[in-house]
């Protein structure tokens, strides 16, 4: 077996791997996983198309009219339908597999022409327990399951019956992909990898007088130059009083020297995302004000990592951070009062008003509840989330000034592990020494 050969092999493995799993907590019944639709953007031109992340994480297979059924018992079968082999077509779109090809390389069980889904579902739903899907994710799939249900419905009188019960399939699916595999920690740490040389290019192109865009542009030809398909988000370039607009994404203003420049983004590698955001000076020196506020969201993402580890809830990182900031804006005159007050009445969030992280995976924010059963969950080996505490302070009369307009945001992202944490983007510049450093040699 050849290298690229072998390397197939053991990714249809992981996937069917996933969906034996899928199908064993199941118990019973059929499974309906679509992948996602393309989309027109404007008169025949599409956005480019991007797969299901649940249809992804069951199959690997990329290609757009694809449905995975999956149906659990004591054999589970995993059963592909997906577009036929067509010259014409792929003259123009480029290759298919085919049904044949899929079901061999993927290792489903059978394989079907999308055309015959209409014709084969209701009889690989007949007599079935239950239907599991993700009921209200899409509104066409909706009816058109429905419609299948319906068509079971009408066979009553020959003995036949539908599923009396439907499951939400996210359920099971957001808990099996909350805890990441080997295979699919291998793709984030490259991922990671790649956004980290990403905003190194960043810090080395900016310039006072440069745009916004020519810096994202510079991320954008990092993410692409490496392998990776996509920006896993749109990216923040945001200059200045910018940076004080969370989901600033303009960024198409000059860049003034003694401005900070925050960048928020990350690269899609095969499905998976990455998500940093590191914020620098656009002249390459900190202002001794904006040094003092980095400081400190530096320290609070510290505090924040020494509470990501097993064991610790979910709440714990988030917590740590905004004891550290709300300590540094009441000793900046930012805020009054005691501590206890500033935590009891969040007025915190006057410059902090987002949570400390998020799940990462194949989705930014990724699939994953955040309580079980009311109460933080605990983390557990083998979850990867953001850790990015920040800063943003507009201007106030009762604000001193000298921090007016600066926004600052750090995140990394974090693998959950037995002994503590694992930061897969640390090869991103972090500490105002090596910022200075790497952007005095650019
Ligand atoms: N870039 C999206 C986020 O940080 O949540
Ligand atoms: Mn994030
Ligand atoms: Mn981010």
């Amino acid at each position: 077996m050849n290298d690229s050969v072998a390397a197939t092999k053991a990714a249809a493995s992981v996937h069917a791997d996933r969906r034996l799993r899928l199908a064993v907590s199941m118990r019973e019944g059929v499974a309906i996983v679509p992948t996602a639709p393309e989309r027109v953007r404007n008169r025949d031109a599409h956005y480019p198309f991007r797969f299901d992340s649940y249809f992804h994480y069951l199959t690997g297979f990329t290609e757009p009219e694809s449905v995975l059924v999956l149906v659990a018992g004591d054999a589970p079968r995993s059963i592909l339908f997906c577009r036929e082999k067509n010259e014409e077509r792929e003259i123009w779109d480029g290759f298919r597999h085919g049904p044949d090809a899929a079901r061999a390389k993927f290792g489903f069980d059978e394989a079907y022409p999308i055309a015959l889904l209409d014709a084969k579902m209701p009889e690989l739903l007949s007599n079935q327990p239950m239907l599991h899907y993700a009921p209200g994710a899409d509104a066409a799939w909706d009816a058109r399951i429905m419609g299948w249900m319906n068509a079971v419905r009408e066979k009553v009188r020959l003995g036949i019956s539908a599923p009396a019960s439907i499951g939400d399939l996210r359920v099971p699916l957001d808990e099996m992909r909350l805890v990441k595999d080997s295979a699919e920690l291998a793709t984030m740490r490259r991922a990671a990898g790649i956004s980290a040389i990403a905003h190194r290019r960043a810090m080395q192109a900016a310039r006072p007088g440069r745009y916004e865009y020519e810096v994202e542009a510079e991320l954008l030809y990092a993410f692409r130059r490496h392998g990776a398909q996509f920006p896993a988000y749109t990216s923040i370039v945001a200059s200045g009083a910018n940076a004080c607009v969370l989901h600033y994404v303009g960024n198409d203003a000059p860049m003034a020297d003694g401005d900070l420049l925050l960048i928020d983004a990350g690269c899609e590698l095969d499905g998976y995302a990455s998500d940093i955001t590191r914020t620098f000076p656009v002249n390459g020196r900190f202002t001794g004000p904006q040094r003092t506020l980095y400081e400190l969201v530096l320290a609070a993402q510290s505090a924040a990592m020494a509470e990501t580890c097993a064991g610790k809830g979910w709440n714990e990182p988030h917590d740590a951070a905004v004891r550290v900031l709300a300590q540094g804006m009441l000793d900046l005159g930012l805020l009054a009062g005691s501590l206890d007050e500033v935590l009891e009445k969040e007025t915190y969030r006057r410059y902090y008003m987002h949570r400390t992280g998020h799940w990462l995976g194949l989705d930014v924010h990724d699939a994953g509840d955040y309580k079980l059963a009311g109460q933080w969950r605990p983390l557990v080996p083998g979850m990867v989330l953001t850790v990015e505490p920040g800063i943003y302070v507009r201007p106030g009369e009762d604000v001193p000034q000298q921090y007016w307009n600066i926004g600052i945001r750090i995140e990394d992202d974090v693998l959950v592990t037995s002994a503590g944490c694992e930061v897969l983007t640390h090869e991103t510049p972090k500490s105002i020494a090596d910022i200075e450093a790497l952007m005095r040699d650019a």
